[in-house]
């Protein structure tokens, strides 16, 4: 693997400093903006106003995760404000794969997210349509929440149906991913790391980064 990209959610910044919350990451490789909507999960952040602002100050480009319902109507919004890759849950788009080919046209990197209790094999006749695939090791709605190390077989099980198939889709974990869990994920197959708190909560956010980065590359599953 090259090396384990580390994108900080900004979850864990502080909403009225966001700028310069930011410059604290420019070492990421992406910005993780974590989008709800109070109806897909029990919280609730911001929309297209607040992460066009985002796009427009960020050091690193957008890693958005849309925990929205009826993404095949808002994703490509996402899209097209020029976030880096957009992410939509399984289990909240009606037509994942013509949703991802959407996103694609538009520029943007497609994602798709899988909940704790969703299945991944599913994806599998798909996934040269994605470009990313995020393994929730959270409930989502939260930061700050207890890494699920059940969810580590489905990384693995997509680790290895991407290798038989030469597909280059990225696999991405969030939820509790600190120094204390990131190599567990690396070592069942993730190469893209979101973390919120671990970084955030560091007192240099950019050597926490370094830091994370550093450990997923030593334990990635090869
Ligand atoms: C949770 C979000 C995560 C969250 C991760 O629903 O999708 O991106 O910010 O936070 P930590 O790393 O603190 O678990
Ligand atoms: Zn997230």
């Amino acid at each position: 693997m090259s090396d384990a990209r580390i994108n900080p959610s900004i979850l864990a910044a502080d909403f009225v400093n966001m700028q310069a919350d930011l410059a604290r990451i420019a070492n990421a490789d992406f910005v993780h903006v974590d989008v709800m909507d109070n109806h897909f999960v029990p919280n609730l952040t911001f929309g297209p106003q607040m992460v066009q602002r985002i796009q427009e100050t960020s050091p690193v480009p957008l890693d958005v995760h849309l925990m929205i319902t009826d993404a095949d109507r808002w994703a490509p919004g996402y899209a097209e404000l020029g976030a880096a890759s957009v992410t939509f849950h399984l289990e909240a788009a009606e037509h994942p794969v013509a949703l991802a080919r959407r996103l694609r046209q538009i520029g943007s990197r497609a994602g798709v997210a899988v909940k704790p209790t969703t299945a991944v094999e599913p994806l599998f006749d798909v996934l040269d349509e994605f470009d990313q695939i995020l393994v929730m090791t959270v409930e989502p709605g939260f930061g700050g929440q207890s890494f699920l190390a059940d969810q580590l077989p489905k990384l693995t099980r997509l680790y290895d149906e991407a290798r038989r198939r030469g597909s280059q889709v990225w696999l991405q974990v969030d939820g509790g991913i600190s120094e204390s869990t990131i190599a567990r994920a690396a070592a069942a197959g993730a190469d893209t790391f979101v973390a919120g708190s671990a970084v955030f909560g560091a007192a240099d956010p950019d050597a926490a980064i370094a830091a994370l980065r550093a450990r997923a590359a030593s334990a990635h599953r090869h």
